[in-house]
């Protein structure tokens, strides 16, 4: 239970902790200087009964969770003093209305830093991290053995999911196994750009796999150890038809992995428990790699939705090079309804314009780091000051064009218009 205001004589107050060890709930004014703390009412000074002899109650100190956070880097302040900057989506007085993040520049800006930073910090309050890596960035031993990270090889292990597995819906626990399959073919066919007679032979094929396990095709209630046929199943019903030997050819790819192969749905849950780095990047090909991302944001939101709403930032989902997950259908849900089951989503890519309005929109924290084009520089523009003329914007677009690497330009409801950070890179945090 939250207890009443410390009054002055409280220790807890004047604590100076270099990592965040909260017993209360306000923000200490010199971490947040830009946010006044507001009075709270309830602040009545004792001198109010200066002649009373009422015992005041004992004062209960109740330890705080610590709420998860980030020093992002540093600002310039007043009289060339730095101040830090922190991502800190549960500030008190001025909590973010989403803990999600997009993060835009151009190549060798600091994106990876700046999300590699991000990653260790939280993960310091027990917050993991989900990555989806597609160029190595996190998977390198080096980094990877740093901070923690379980690596999982799709090139060498089965996957932790069965994509048949269709998700139940929270409210009446039913899955609606026809509605899956026709979210799956929608993957499948949009990545592989299946003709709409390829999909068709695709989406039977499943239903046969599906009703070979006797398993119905209408909404029903699983029991808890309900079994689904594996994926490699989908395959062989596609085999009993000599017409889907095209379909066949172009899937090779993905059947011939051996991702699916497994019938034991292996536990996504452990998967999400800890920091875990799925390294896309030794893929065959981007089809590959897509599916397989795309495969995982299937599960996660299929896994989320079982879980019990908390609204306290637990978990962090990384997607750098994000404009590769952008027509995802499970992109905007996570970014959506993520928040109340915990989730922040850090997005990162080269160009705001890669980030469709709905998931740029939904990121409360954006970090903008160098950019020259100009149709990107004015979208960024209506984004921070809302036009791309006026001393605002060409002050703005001054400072996006001359950031160096690593300094970037933050923009959220803690720090409006906008502050100048140079960002603290990971190479310099570690010990
Ligand atoms: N270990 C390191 N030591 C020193 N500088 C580094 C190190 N790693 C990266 N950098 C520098 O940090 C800057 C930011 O690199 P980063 O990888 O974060 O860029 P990025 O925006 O992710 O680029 P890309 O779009 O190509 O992925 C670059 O100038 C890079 O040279
Ligand atoms: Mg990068």
């Amino acid at each position: 239970m939250q207890r009443d205001l410390p009054g002055p004589q409280d220790k807890a107050d004047g604590k100076a902790k270099k990592h965040p060890v909260t017993e209360r709930t306000e923000p200490s004014s010199a971490e947040t200087p830009e946010t006044p703390e507001p009075a709270p009412a309830e602040r009545t000074p004792t001198s109010d009964h200066p002649s009373t002899n009422i015992e005041e109650p004992p004062q209960i100190v109740e330890a705080q969770p610590e709420r998860p956070r980030a020093l992002l880097g540093t600002s310039p302040g007043a009289y060339g003093k730095s101040k830090e900057v922190w991502y800190d989506p549960a500030l008190p007085g001025n909590e973010l209305p989403n803990p999600h993040i997009s993060i835009t520049g151009e190549t060798g800006s600091g994106k990876t830093q700046a999300t590699k930073s991000i990653i260790t910090e939280l993960q310091r309050y027990g917050v993991p991290a989900l990555i989806l890596d597609f160029k190595d960035d996190y998977s390198e031993a080096s980094y990877a053995e740093a901070e923690r990270l379980r690596v999982y090889d799709p090139g060498y292990e089965t996957l932790p999911f069965n994509p048949l597995a269709p998700s139940a819906d929270p409210r009446t626990g039913f899955v609606n196994p026809t509605y899956h399959i026709h979210q799956l073919v929608g993957i499948i066919k949009r990545i592989y750009r299946l003709g709409d007679q390829q999909a068709y032979r695709f989406r039977e094929a499943a239903k046969r796999a599906y009703e070979s396990a006797t398993i119905p095709m209408r909404p029903f209630g699983p029991p808890p150890e309900q079994a689904y046929p594996p994926f490699e199943d989908v395959r062989i019903q596609l085999e009993t038809d000599r017409g889907n030997e095209s379909l066949l050819g172009r899937l090779s790819p993905i059947f011939d992995l051996g991702l699916f192969a497994s019938e034991a749905e292996a536990d996504f849950a452990s998967v999400v428990a800890s920091s875990t780095v799925v390294r896309l990047g030794q893929l065959p090909g981007d089809q590959v790699k897509n599916s397989v991302a795309e495969f995982f944001l299937m599960a996660l939101y299929n896994y989320l939705i079982r879980q019990r709403q908390t609204h306290s930032l637990g978990r962090l989902l990384v997607l750098d090079e994000a404009w590769r997950l952008v027509e995802s259908p499970f992109l905007e849900p996570l970014i959506r309804e993520g928040r109340a089951f915990g989730l922040a989503v850090l997005v990162a890519t080269q160009f705001p314009g890669d980030l469709p309005g709905a998931v740029s929109g939904s990121t409360a924290t954006k970090l903008f780091f160098s950019q020259t084009q100009l149709d990107q520089i004015r979208e960024i523009q209506r984004t921070v000051v809302g036009k791309t003329s006026g001393p605002d914007a060409d002050h703005l677009a001054g400072v996006l064009k001359g950031l160096a690497p690593l300094a970037c330009v933050l923009h959220s409801k803690q720090h409006l218009p906008f502050v100048r950070v140079r960002i603290k890179p990971y190479f310099e945090r570690q010990a």
